[in-house]
């Protein structure tokens, strides 16, 4: 039986820094409020002309390097994202010509702040069908770009990022389980409504949100998604040695690991530092924690993220 596992990650954050004062100078808002609502402290914001597939090949390249993979070996890319350079072609084709990749097949995945996980869930399928032998999974977000400004309850929560990881065919498995979900009745709740109508942008192009829906139904599913991945997997919550939850807000986070009854400690954060950088957010955590090496092999790492659509899901993973 072949199974996929991850060989090398790898992430990149824009240069410049944002800090909640500095935004304390652009909207009415406080460091504290910030703070106390959502754990952020800071962001990073990709400079003028830096692109989702831009900061997809820095993360790429660091993830390819990770796991001693050369690009000619690269025979898939599937890319999370929800602010692609342009309508078409997607980032993942753009970013197969930037890393220099001439074969296999390169497509996004639009499942916003659960892109990740359902690229990774994709790519898996792939290789454990023979279809891969080398795959990159990569999730790249510019949100500076689709903040409205002058909506302080929602251009506060976002930054800017990349995080990839290469995945490759392996008797042993890696990728445990992975489950799905999408609920397309609740659109309205988080959105960026707008759509390019005869060379004008009809709706509106900017995030929109009703925060404490979307606090409630993030919590319910990534408690309930987080049970079936365990139990399709057979394994007990016990053996989870790290949880990495999608970061948009640390009081999610919290309230999730207290219903599951996993502690702290055992919960990769990074949303203090990159704040909700959606589709890549896990990927960026994961690989923070592999290469602060509190990620060790033979350990568990649960994966989860949720977001518009609303879509949701999580993968279960034995560290390798
Ligand atoms: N600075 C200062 N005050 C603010 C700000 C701000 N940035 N934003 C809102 N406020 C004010 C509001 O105007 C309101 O004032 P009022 O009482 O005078 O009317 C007050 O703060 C409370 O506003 P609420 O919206 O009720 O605040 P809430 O406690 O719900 O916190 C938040 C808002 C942080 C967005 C919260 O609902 C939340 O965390 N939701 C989860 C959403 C999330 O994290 N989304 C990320 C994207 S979704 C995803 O990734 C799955």
């Amino acid at each position: 039986m072949l199974y996929s596992r991850i060989a090398g990650t790898g992430s990149y954050l824009p240069a410049t820094v944002v800090t909640n004062s500095d935004l304390e100078k652009r909207v009415d808002t406080s460091d504290e409020w910030i703070r106390t609502r959502t754990g952020i402290r800071e962001r990073h914001f990709a400079a003028e002309g830096e692109l989702s597939s831009d900061l997809a090949m820095q993360a790429c390249r660091r993830a390819l390097q990770a796991a001693g993979r050369d690009v000619s070996e690269v025979d898939l890319i599937v890319v999370a994202t929800t602010t692609p350079d342009m309508i078409f072609p997607g980032v993942a084709c753009i970013l197969q010509a930037k890393l220099g990749v001439t074969r296999g097949a390169a497509f996004d995945v639009q499942a916003v702040c659960s892109g990740f996980v359902y690229a990774l869930s994709i790519a898996d399928m792939f290789v454990r069908s023979g279809q891969s032998r080398c795959a990159l999974v990569v999730g790249t977000e510019v949100y500076s770009g689709i903040l409205d400004w002058n909506d302080r309850s929602t251009c506060v929560l976002f930054g800017d990022g990349a995080g990839a990881v290469v995945l490759l065919p392996s008797q042993e498995p890696g990728i445990l389980a992975t489950r799905l979900h999408t609920d397309g009745r609740y659109t309205d709740i988080l959105a960026v409504p707008a759509r390019v109508c005869g060379g004008n942008i009809a709706g509106k192009p900017f995030v929109t949100m009703e925060g404490q829906a979307v606090f409630k139904f993030a919590v319910k599913v990534l408690t309930e998604v987080a049970a079936e991945v365990l139990e399709r997997a057979g394994l007990p919550l016990e053996q989870v040695d790290w949880f990495i939850p999608h970061q948009a807000n640390v009081r999610i986070i919290e309230a999730t690991a207290r219903k599951l009854g996993l502690p702290m400690e055992r919960v990769v954060v990074t949303v203090d530092r990159h704040a909700n950088t959606s589709a890549a957010s896990v990927p960026l955590a994961l690989d923070e924690a592999v290469r602060d090496g509190r990620i060790r092999a033979g350990q568990h790492v649960l994966l989860e993220a949720v977001g518009g659509g609303f879509t949701w899901g999580a993968c279960l993973i034995k560290w390798g």
